[in-house]
C-alpha cells in the first residue's frame, strides 16, 4: 500500500484518447467524483476553450491549467480527473499531477486518434488542413512526455471504454490496497 498516494486518479493523454469517457465510467464504478480540467477552466473563465485560445492565446490557457492543478492539490480527494491533452506537457504540471494522485496515460496509435478526431471542431490545435500530419507530429513529441509523467500507461486501441476503465481500476487498486 502506498500511503503517500492521494486517492485520486488522473487521466492524461492525447485529444481523443478517451480520458473523459473512461473517466466518467470509472468514477461511477468507484463512487468517486468526476472532474474534467477543460470543463473546470471553462466554468471558472465563463468562456469556451476555443474562445480562450483565440482571444488570449495558448500560453494564457496553459497558465490557467497550472493554476487549476495547484488549486486542486490541497482540496481534491476520491476523484477521477480527466485532463486536457496538453496539460502534462509543461514539466511543472507533470510534477504537480503526481502530487495530485495516481496518473494514468491512455495511449492510442495515430490511426485510432485520427479516426476519433475526424470532423471535430472543438480542438483549436487541430483545426485546418491535414489532421493526420498534425496528429503524427504532436504524438511524436508528446508520447514520451506522457509516458514519463504517468505512473502507468494503458493502451486503448481496440478496447472499449469499459475495458479501459477496468484496467485503470485494477492497477489503481494495487497501488492503494
Ligand atoms: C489540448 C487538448 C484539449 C484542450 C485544448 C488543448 C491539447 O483537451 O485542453 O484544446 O493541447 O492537447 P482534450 O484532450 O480533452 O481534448
Amino acid at each position: 500500500m502506498n500511503q503517500k498516494l492521494k486517492h485520486n486518479i488522473i487521466l492524461i493523454g492525447f485529444m481523443g484518447s478517451g480520458k473523459t469517457s473512461a473517466g466518467m465510467w470509472l468514477a461511477e464504478r468507484l463512487t468517486y467524483q468526476f472532474k474534467d480540467s477543460d470543463q473546470l477552466i471553462e466554468k471558472k473563465a465563463g468562456d469556451t476553450i476555443n474562445h480562450i485560445f483565440a482571444v488570449y492565446g495558448e500560453e494564457y490557457f496553459r497558465n490557467m491549467e497550472t493554476d487549476l492543478i495547484k488549486d486542486l492539490i490541497p482540496t481534491l480527494n476520491n476523484s477521477v480527473i480527466s485532463t486536457g491533452g496538453g496539460l502534462p506537457i509543461r514539466e511543472q504540471n507533470a510534477k504537480l499531477l503526481k502530487e495530485l494522485g495516481y496518473v494514468v496515460f491512455l495511449k492510442a496509435t495515430k490511426q485510432t486518434t485520427v479516426d476519433r478526431l475526424q470532423g471535430d471542431a472543438t480542438r483549436p490545435l487541430l483545426q485546418g488542413e491535414d489532421l493526420e500530419k498534425k496528429v503524427e507530429r504532436m504524438l511524436e513529441i508528446r508520447t514520451p512526455i506522457y509516458e514519463k509523467a504517468a505512473h502507468k500507461t494503458i493502451t486503448t486501441d481496440g478496447r472499449s471504454i469499459q475495458e479501459v476503465a477496468e484496467l485503470i481500476m485494477e492497477s489503481y487498486m494495487k497501488q492503494i490496497y
